[in-house]
C-alpha cells in the first residue's frame, strides 16, 4: 500500500473563504484535460466536484503524472486553494481551484461502462449491473443519505414514544400476506424448508402476547411476486404493533409520526388530523382504494339516468347489477384528440371495459359517441349530472362495478398526469378505512382481503355466516399521492372468532393448526387486544423523493427478472451443496 493523502476537506465543500489554505482531497477523476501547458482535473467525491490545476509551476514529474490521469482513477491531491480566473457558476466550488503540489494515484480505472452523470440515460440493466459505478452519481448518494435519514427519524420517533425495536427471525414459517414464499432448504432436517418472511406479522403478534406492548422494526420482507415500479421481491417495512389499542389510537400515533417525518424531511406541515374516507367512498368517488386526491375528476354514477337508455352498453350494465359511471375532464374536448381518445379506450380495455363512451356538452344535448342510440334529452340528462364547463369532455365506462372502478380509477390518474393537473409540491395523505374483510376468490369461496388475522368490524360480525362479503374489517391503509404506503389493522384476539375466520377461508382445522398452530396456542395463554401497521419504506422514500421507481431508493435492487445483476444471483448452487441438503 502506497502513501495515503489524508484529506483535510471533501471536494464539494471548498469555497472562496478557503483561498490560500493548504488542503488535501481524495476522490475520483471526474474529467481531466490538458489545455496547452496546464492540466485541469475535476476531482469528485460524494460531496461534489472541485477543479485541480497542474501548471508549469509544478515539478515535471508531477505534471507528467497529471497528464496520465484518466476518468475514474482514484487519487489524493495536496495543494493550495486559489481564486479561479474563469469562474463556473454551475457548481458550488466554481469560484476556486486547487493548485496541486503533490498527488498519489491510488488506483487506475478502465473506461467505465456508464457515465457518472445524474441525467444519464443508460439502460437500467446496465446501471444495475455496474451499480457500484452508478452509485457514484450525486443523485444516488443523495437518495441513500435521504433514506438513512428517514430511518433515523423513524427510530427517533418510535423510540421516543416508548416503542421497542425488536428483530424477528428471517428463517421462519410461511406468513400469510398472499404472495409466493421464498423457500430455504434445511440441511439438518432434510426435506424441510424455511420460508423467508413476507412480513413479521405473526412474530409481532407473538411479541404482543409476550408483553412487549409497543414494538417497531425496520424489517426486511420477501415476496416472490411480479415486479412493478413500486414493488421489489426483497423490500423493507417499517413494522409496528401496539397492545390495548383501537383503530383511532393506532392512527393517532401514526399521524404524529407522519407529521414529524414530513416536517423533518420536507419542511412541510401536513395538517392533522389527516382526512379519512371509507373504502366504499374511495371506490365510489375515485374508483380506487388508494385515491390521489390532489385533483378532482371524481366519478359520477349515472346508472339510474341510463337504465332505460337505447344504448345497450349502458342499459345492459345498469340493468344487470353493474353500473355506468363517468368523469368530467376539464378542457378535455380540446386537449384530447380523436387518436388520444382511442388510446384511452385501449387503456380502459386492459381493465376489462368494453371501451369508453364520450359526451361533449353543448347545444341540442351536445355530441357523443353514442348519438346513434340516444336523443338530445338523454344526453342533456347525463350532462346535468356532472359539473360541466365549456370545453369539458365527459368520459363514460359501463360494466360490472369492478371493471368500471378499475378503468375510471386508472383513467383519472392517467389524464391528470397527461393534462398536468397535479401540483408539484403537494403532499396528499389520507386514511382509507373500513376495508371489506373478505373478497370473492372467483371459485365460490372467499379470501382474506388483508390477512386472516384482521379483525372484522364488531358492527358486522353477525353477518359473517350469511353475508360474509358485506362484512367490513377494522383495517386501514395510509395513502400518499395516490399510492398505498402502508396498511394495518386491529387483529382478532379471540380464539373462537379466529377459528371461525379460518373456516370461512376454507382452512380446515388441521390445515390451520399446521400453518398457524403456534399463534393459536399462544392465544390460549392470555392475549391482549392489539393492532398495528406496516409502511413500505422503499416506496415511501421513493414518493418523498419524487422518484418514479423504487429501485432508485435501494443500493442493490433486483431487476425486472428478480435477479441481482451485480452478483448474478440467483445462480446454481455450488458442487456438493445440493447433496448436503439432500436435494437433487
Ligand atoms: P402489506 O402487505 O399491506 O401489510 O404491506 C405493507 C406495506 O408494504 C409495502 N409493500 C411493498 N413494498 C415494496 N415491494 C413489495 N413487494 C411490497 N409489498 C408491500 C407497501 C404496503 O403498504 N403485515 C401487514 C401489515 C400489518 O397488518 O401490520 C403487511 O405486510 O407499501
Amino acid at each position: 500500500m502506497g502513501e495515503l493523502i489524508k484529506r483535510t476537506h471533501c471536494c464539494g465543500e471548498l469555497r472562496s473563504r478557503d483561498e490560500g489554505v493548504q488542503v488535501a482531497v481524495d476522490g475520483w477523476v471526474h474529467r481531466s484535460r490538458r489545455l496547452g501547458a496546464i492540466v485541469f482535473c475535476d476531482l469528485r467525491d460524494k460531496t461534489g466536484v472541485v477543479q485541480i490545476v497542474f501548471d508549469d509551476s509544478v515539478p515535471e514529474e508531477l505534471f507528467q503524472k497529471a497528464e496520465g490521469l484518466r476518468s475514474e482513477y482514484v487519487v489524493g491531491v495536496r495543494g493550495t486553494v486559489r481564486e479561479r480566473s474563469a469562474k463556473n457558476a454551475d457548481i458550488p466550488t466554481g469560484d476556486i481551484e486547487i493548485l496541486a503540489d503533490e498527488m498519489v494515484v491510488y488506483s487506475e480505472a478502465e473506461t467505465p461502462p456508464i457515465y457518472i452523470k445524474d441525467d444519464d440515460n443508460a439502460d437500467e440493466n446496465l446501471r444495475l449491473k455496474y451499480r457500484y459505478i452508478d452509485l457514484r452519481k450525486n443523485r444516488m448518494q443523495q437518495n441513500l443519505a435521504y433514506r438513512a435519514k428517514v430511518c433515523a427519524v423513524m427510530r427517533g420517533f418510535f423510540g421516543g414514544e416508548g416503542f421497542v425495536e425488536v428483530e424477528t427471525p428471517v428463517l421462519t414459517k410461511p406468513t400469510p400476506e398472499g404472495a409466493r414464499d421464498y423457500l430455504v432448504p434445511s440441511r439438518i432436517s432434510k426435506g424441510d424448508y424455511y420460508a423467508l418472511p413476507q412480513s413479521p406479522q405473526l412474530y409481532k403478534q407473538l411479541l404482543m402476547v409476550g408483553g412487549t406492548d409497543r414494538y417497531f422494526q425496520i424489517a426486511r420482507c420477501f415476496r416472490d411476486e411480479d415486479l412493478r415500479a413500486d414493488r421489489q421481491p426483497e423490500f423493507t417495512q417499517l413494522d409496528i404493533e401496539m397492545s390495548f389499542v383501537d383503530v383511532d389510537e393506532v392512527i393517532a400515533v401514526q399521524e404524529k409520526f407522519l407529521a414529524k417525518l414530513f416536517s423533518e424531511m420536507k419542511g412541510v406541515g401536513i395538517g392533522l388530523p389527516l382526512p379519512r374516507i371509507t373504502y366504499a367512498e374511495a371506490m365510489g368517488r375515485y374508483g380506487s382504494d388508494k385515491p390521489d386526491t390532489r385533483f378532482g375528476m371524481e366519478l359520477v354514477d349515472i346508472s339510474e339516468a341510463v337504465r332505460g337508455s337505447g344504448f345497450a352498453a349502458f342499459s345492459g350494465a345498469a340493468g344487470n347489477g353493474g353500473s355506468v359511471r363517468g368523469i368530467c375532464v376539464p378542457g378535455g374536448s380540446e386537449k384530447i384528440s380523436r387518436k388520444g381518445l382511442d388510446k384511452l379506450a385501449e387503456g380502459a380495455r386492459t381493465f376489462g371495459a368494453g371501451g369508453l363512451a364520450w359526451l361533449r356538452a353543448g347545444e341540442d344535448g351536445g355530441k357523443s359517441s353514442f348519438d346513434k342510440f340516444v336523443d338530445a334529452r338523454e344526453r342533456e340528462e347525463i350532462s346535468a349530472l356532472f359539473e360541466v364547463g365549456p370545453g369539458d369532455l365527459i368520459l363514460i365506462a359501463a360494466g360490472t362495478d369492478k371493471v368500471v372502478f378499475a378503468s375510471l380509477g386508472w383513467l383519472r390518474c392517467e389524464l391528470a398526469d397527461r393534462l398536468g393537473l397535479i401540483g408539484r409540491n403537494e403532499d396528499a395523505l389520507l386514511w382509507v378505512t373500513e376495508f371489506p374483510l373478505l373478497e370473492a376468490d372467483g371459485e365460490g369461496g372467499v379470501n382474506a382481503m388483508h390477512h386472516p388475522f384482521t379483525s372484522p368490524d364488531p358492527r358486522d360480525v353477525h353477518r359473517l355466516e350469511d353475508d360474509p362479503l358485506s362484512v367490513r374489517a377494522l383495517a386501514y391503509d395510509i395513502v400518499y399521492n395516490g399510492n398505498e404506503i402502508g396498511g394495518g389493522s386491529i387483529r382478532i384476539h379471540d380464539a373462537a372468532l379466529q377459528a371461525q375466520m379460518f373456516e370461512l377461508l376454507g382452512l380446515g382445522t388441521e390445515e390451520a393448526r399446521a400453518k398457524f398452530g403456534f399463534l393459536l396456542d399462544a392465544f390460549k395463554y392470555g392475549v391482549p387486544p392489539h393492532g398495528g401497521i406496516a409502511y413500505g419504506l422503499d416506496r415511501l422514500v421513493m414518493l418523498m423523493l419524487g422518484e418514479r421507481s423504487i429501485r432508485e431508493t435501494m443500493a442493490f435492487p433486483k431487476n425486472q427478472a428478480a435477479e441481482d445483476p451485480v452478483s448474478g444471483a440467483p445462480a446454481p448452487p455450488g458442487k456438493g451443496q445440493l447433496e448436503e441438503l439432500g436435494l437433487k
